[in-house]
């Protein structure tokens, strides 16, 4: 896969997507979005990849926003496919049928506090800066930021942050529970491969259908959400890797699982 302003490598059933714009800090323009969304598909259809990893280039910032130079002619119907168009790309990464870890090198700011807020599992570095300072422009989040924040950390913190733009440090990240784990800038990428080779090493098909009933926390209430996570639960007896799992454990050996 070329692209103009993403570098995507694969190797050992992991996608690395590294959003490549660092004179712009990254910001994600039309092009940029457009490009995440080909990137993602792709990555959705290939059924060698197991767990993707999503970064930013350079030292500084993971995603430092919306392309501001894009914003700052929007009309209000232009602004609400603008946002449209990113919470749809979004909700599709949120919605992938694999684990999707943000590695946050670097400042994490509006549409990239989004994009992170989209993934799985949040690792950062001790540099790195969460925020949503659209308030500071005359707008508010776009790209789902007042929903997906509200429902990570408390509802007056993300109030808070929201209203004030101010930034959050890697340590509060951690402390609110927004990221998994902080770790120097040099060792983020070996510490994200680590672990999503860990996850792309379990049985897929379980993997996936964990992703799913987890993802309907938010969309259903408990008694729905437990019929779905029996009815997943069911399926997954119906794979390879049930059967290698269940049969290895009881002849005392490793599984070999074939992600089938
Ligand atoms: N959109 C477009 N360009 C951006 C950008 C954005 N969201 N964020 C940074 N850039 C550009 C800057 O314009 C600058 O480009 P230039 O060298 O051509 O002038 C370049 O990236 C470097 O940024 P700069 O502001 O010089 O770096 P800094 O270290 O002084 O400040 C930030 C870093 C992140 C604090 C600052 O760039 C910033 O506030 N960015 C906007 C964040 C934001 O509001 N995001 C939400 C958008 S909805």
């Amino acid at each position: 896969m070329n692209y103009k302003n993403l570098l995507v490598e694969m190797g050992n059933n992991v996608a690395i997507v590294t959003v490549n714009r660092p004179e712009k800090l990254n910001a994600l323009n039309n092009e940029t979005l457009n490009e995440l969304y080909d990137a993602f598909l792709s990555i959705e259809h290939n059924a060698e990849i197991h767990a993707v990893i999503i970064t930013g280039s350079g030292e500084k910032a993971f995603v430092a926003g919306a392309d501001i130079s894009e914003l700052n002619q929007l009309s209000p119907l232009a602004a609400k496919d603008f946002a449209e168009k990113g919470q749809k790309i979004f909700s599709f990464i949120e919605h992938l049928s694999k684990p999707v870890i943000a590695a946050v090198n670097g400042f994490a700011l509006g549409g990239g506090c989004e994009l992170s807020l989209a993934c799985h599992i949040r690792l950062a570095s001790e540099n790195a800066k969460f925020g949503q300072p659209e308030i500071n422009l005359g707008i508010i989040p776009g790209y789902g930021g007042t929903q997906r924040l509200t429902r990570l950390i408390n509802f007056s913190k993300a109030l808070e942050y929201i209203l004030t733009a101010d930034f959050i440090d890697a340590n509060t990240a951690l402390q609110l529970g927004l990221v998994n784990h902080v770790y120097p800038l040099t060792e983020l990428m070996t510490k994200a491969k680590e672990l999503a080779e860990k996850i792309a090493a379990k049985p897929a098909q379980a993997v996936r259908l964990a992703l799913k009933a987890m993802q309907s926390v938010k969309e259903l209430p408990q008694s729905q959400g437990e019929f779905f996570e029996a009815s997943l639960f069911a399926l997954t007896t119906g794979t390879e890797d049930f059967k290698e799992g269940t049969s290895a454990f009881l002849q005392k050996r490793k599984p070999d699982f074939t992600h089938k």
